[in-house]
């Protein structure tokens, strides 16, 4: 079964993930989405991106957006708390896109992944200062401290799990 993992990420955190996501599939072929092949050519595609703005970034919705008939995973890295509704969002309108492809599902990963902080400076100044991102509240400091953790490796054991499963899904493995 050919296996093509493909990621979108501005400052590695995805990739780092991507990276175990592909360690754990025999055979399976490694890309950044800028120079990912044509993917149908393969039978079980994973594509990893960053979460932008509350959705999955734009290169990665347009690779998603022309998938048809694929069995199709995702994995993403975010600021915010995987277990958030936030992060819940992203996961089901990716979900939506990949299945308006008559694509099959073959479920996803996500982990939180450090903010780069020029961001953070960027928002504070640009941003009204009662803007919940202006501010450094309690809370969002100790998302944030926790985010700058990530990806770490309990993370990367879960998307070597994530991966193995989507593989046996997908029909790979010999089952
Ligand atoms: C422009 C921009 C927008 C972002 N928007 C969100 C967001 O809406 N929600 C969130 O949880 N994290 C958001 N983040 C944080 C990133 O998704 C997170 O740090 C991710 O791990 C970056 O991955 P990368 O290192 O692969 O680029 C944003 C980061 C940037 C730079």
């Amino acid at each position: 079964m050919k296996t093509l993992v493909t990621y979108s990420s501005l400052t590695g955190n995805t990739k780092k993930v991507a990276e175990a996501v592909a360690s754990a599939i025999p055979g399976s072929e490694l890309h950044p989405i800028d120079q990912s092949p044509d993917p149908s050519g393969y039978d079980l595609i994973l594509a990893g991106f960053w979460v932008d703005r509350g959705e999955a970034d734009r290169k990665t919705k347009e690779f998603l957006g022309k998938l048809q008939g694929k069995a199709v995973g995702f994995f993403f890295t975010l600021g915010a708390y995987p277990d958030s509704a936030h992060a819940d969002d992203v996961a089901r309108v990716t979900g939506e896109l990949i299945e308006r492809g008559q694509n099959e599902p073959m479920g996803s990963f996500r982990c939180q992944g450090k903010v780069d902080p020029a961001l953070l400076g960027r928002m504070k100044k640009s941003l009204p200062p009662d803007h919940p991102h202006a501010r450094m509240t309690e809370e969002r400091k100790a998302r944030l401290t926790e985010a700058a953790k990530h990806p770490n490796d309990k993370d990367l054991e879960g998307a070597r799990a994530f991966a193995l499963e989507a593989f046996e899904r997908a029909g790979g493995g010999g089952r």
